[in-house]
C-alpha cells in the first residue's frame, strides 16, 4: 500500500502534459495542447490536454481524466501501479506499507496471470540453463543458431521440459492456483487431467511495453512435420495477440531515437536484428498485421519499414501491409530480403555493417516498390501497365493527407512515363466514389457510447469546460 501523503506528493508532481507527452504527441493549440488520441483510432486530433486543469479529454471517444487516470488506461496498470510509474518518472521515494491480507485476497485476475507467467518465464531460462535437459537441447540448440549467450538472456529465452507435467506440478507446489495454470494457457486440462502446453520446445517469452510477460511462443527442435513448428499461447485476460508486438519492450526507445520502426515477420528476426545492433524492430508474430499493431507503433514514431522474406507469401504480405499503414496516415518502406532468406538468415550471413547498408540501400518506398516488381510483367503490354497504375492510385487513395497524395501522384507519373493530370483524374474518380460509398455506411454505423473512465471519488477532476480551442 502506499501512503496517503505518498500519493498526493504524486498527484502534485505529475504534470498533464508531460505524462501524456511520452506517449502521443502534443502541440500547442491555446492553453490547451492537442493530439492524436491513444484510446482510439482517428485521423484528426480530438484529444485534448489541460495543463491548467491537469486532465485530459478525448473529443471523438469521450475518455478523459487525471494524469493518474491516463496512465492506468494507456499502460493497462492498476491504481496503485500508475502510481507506482509516475513516483519514478519524478523520482518520488515510495515506501509501502505491508498490504493486509484482505487486500493480498483482492488481487486481480490479471496480477495473478502476470505473476504466474513471470514464474514460468524464470522456470523455462531456468530449465535452459540450469537443467542437463535444457543444456543439451536447448542451448546447445539457441548457440548453433548463432544466438549469443547475452541476447540469449537478453530475450529471456527458455527451454520446457520434455516430461508431460513438469512446469504445472512445480507451478502448482509453489502455491499457483489450477484456475490460472488453465487460464494462462500454459496448462491444458483433459478428463480430470493435466498437461503442460510447451513441452520439449524452446521458449520465447512474449511481453507487453512495460516488459511484462503476457504469453509464450515454442518452437519445435526437431524436423516432424506432422507437429507445428511453433506452439503459442493462447489469448487470456493478458494477452491480446491482435494489439501485442513481439519486441517492443526492447525497442520503443530505439523506436524513438531512430524515428523509425522495422517491421518484421518471427521471433528469430527480432533477436537476430537486435544481435546485429539494430534495436528498432518488432514482428507481428503468429496474427498478419493488425491496424491495432500500427497504432502501437504510431505511439513511438509516424515511420515503418518493412522487412519481409520475398517470398511470394511475403510480397503479398507486404502489399498489404502498405495499405495498412498508409491508410494510418504513417509513411512505409519496404525492404525484400532475396527469396528465401529472411532478416535473421541474412543477418547471421553478414556483418553488422553489411546488414545496414542492404536495407538502407534496398529500402524503397511503396511506389517504387511496387512498380520495381510489378513492371517486369507488364512490360511491353499497355493493359497490364493500366491495370499496375490503377493498383498504384488505389493505394495512393488511401492515403488521408490531401498534401501528400499528388507527391506520390508526380513519382507515380514519372516513373511511369504518363501524364501526371491523367493520374490525377483517377485518383479524384476513386475518391469520389469512396466519398460516397463512405456516406451510405457511416448512417448505418451505430455511434458508439462515450466511456469515460471513473477515477477514484476523490481524484475526480473537473472535465466539464476542457474544450478544444
Ligand atoms: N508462426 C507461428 N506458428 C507457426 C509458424 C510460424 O506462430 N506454426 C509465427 C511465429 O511467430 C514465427 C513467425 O510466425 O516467428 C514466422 O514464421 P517462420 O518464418 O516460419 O519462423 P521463424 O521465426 O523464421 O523461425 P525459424 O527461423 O526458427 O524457422
Ligand atoms: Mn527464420
Amino acid at each position: 500500500m502506499i501512503p496517503r501523503d505518498t500519493i498526493q506528493s504524486i498527484l502534485d508532481a505529475a504534470r498533464i502534459e508531460e505524462v501524456v507527452g511520452d506517449f502521443v504527441q502534443l502541440k500547442r493549440r491555446g492553453v490547451n495542447l492537442l493530439g492524436l488520441c491513444p484510446f482510439h483510432n482517428e485521423k484528426t486530433p480530438s484529444f485534448t490536454v489541460s495543463p491548467a486543469k491537469g486532465i485530459f479529454k478525448c473529443f471523438g471517444c469521450g475518455k478523459a481524466g487525471n494524469a493518474v487516470n491516463f496512465v492506468m488506461e494507456h499502460e493497462k496498470y492498476s491504481y496503485p501501479e500508475a502510481l507506482r510509474y509516475l513516483a519514478s518518472k519524478y523520482g518520488i521515494e515510495v515506501e509501502e506499507q505491508e498490504p493486509s491480507p484482505e487486500e493480498k485476497q483482492q488481487d486481480t485476475d490479471r496480477d495473478s496471470l502476470f505473476s504466474l507467467n513471470d514464474f514460468a518465464r524464470k522456470f523455462y531460462v531456468n530449465t535452459l540453463f540450469e537443467t542437463e535437459e535444457g543444456k543439451a537441447i536447448g542451448l546447445s540448440y539457441f548457440l548453433e543458431r548463432g544466438f549469443r549467450e547475452d541476447i540469449i538472456r537478453k530475450f529471456q529465452l527458455g527451454f520446457s521440459p520434455t516430461a508431460w507435467d513438469t512446469f504445472t506440478k512445480t507451478a502448482l507446489q509453489n502455491g499457483y492456483s489450477e484456475k490460472y495454470l488453465v487460464d494462462s494457457g500454459l496448462t491444458i486440462s483433459k478428463d480430470g487431467k493435466h498437461y503442460d502446453r510447451f513441452r520439449e520446445r524452446v521458449m520465447f517469452p512474449i511481453h507487453n511495453l512495460t516488459g511484462k510477460v503476457i504469453g509464450f511462443g515454442g518452437r519445435i527442435l526437431t524436423s516432424d512435420k506432422t507437429k507445428p513448428k511453433y506452439v503459442n499461447s493462447p489469448e487470456s485476460e493478458v494477452y491480446n495477440k491482435s494489439k501485442s508486438l513481439y519486441g517492443i519492450w526492447l525497442a520503443r526507445n530505439s523506436i524513438v531515437a531512430r524515428d523509425n520502426c522495422f517491421l518484421v515477420e518471427g521471433y528469430t528476426d527480432v533477436i537476430s536484428l537486435h544481435q546485429s545492433g539494430i534495436e528498432n524492430v518488432v514482428a507481428s508474430s503468429g496474427t498478419s498485421l493488425t491496424t491495432d499493431q500500427i497504432r502501437l507503433i504510431s505511439k513511438f514514431t509516424r515511420n515503418i519499414t518493412i522487412l519481409y522474406d520475398g517470398d511470394p507469401a511475403g510480397i503479398k504480405a507486404s502489399f498489404r501491409g502498405i495499405d495498412m499503414i498508409l491508410e494510418q496516415g504513417m509513411n512505409v518502406k519496404v525492404v525484400l530480403f532475396p527469396d528465401g532468406e529472411d532478416p535473421d538468415s541474412y543477418a547471421r550471413k553478414h556483418s553488422s555493417s553489411d546488414l545496414e547498408g542492404f536495407i538502407s540501400t534496398n529500402s524503397d518506398d511503396f511506389i517504387a516498390f511496387k512498380t520495381r516488381l510489378l513492371l517486369d510483367e507488364t512490360q511491353n503490354d499497355p493493359v497490364k501497365k493500366a491495370g499496375l497504375i490503377h493498383e498504384i492510385i488505389h493505394t495512393i487513395s488511401l492515403i488521408p493527407d490531401p498534401i501528400i497524395r499528388p507527391l506520390f501522384i508526380r513519382e507515380c507519373a514519372e516513373i511511369m512515363q504518363i501524364a501526371e493530370q491523367t493520374l490525377m483524374n483517377e485518383l479524384n474518380k476513386l475518391l469520389r466514389k469512396k466519398k460516397l460509398k463512405g456516406y451510405e455506411s457511416e448512417s448505418q454505423e451505430q455511434i458508439p457510447e462515450p466511456v469515460i473512465i471513473a477515477p477514484p471519488q476523490e481524484l475526480a477532476p473537473d472535465i466539464s469546460d476542457c474544450s478544444a480551442q
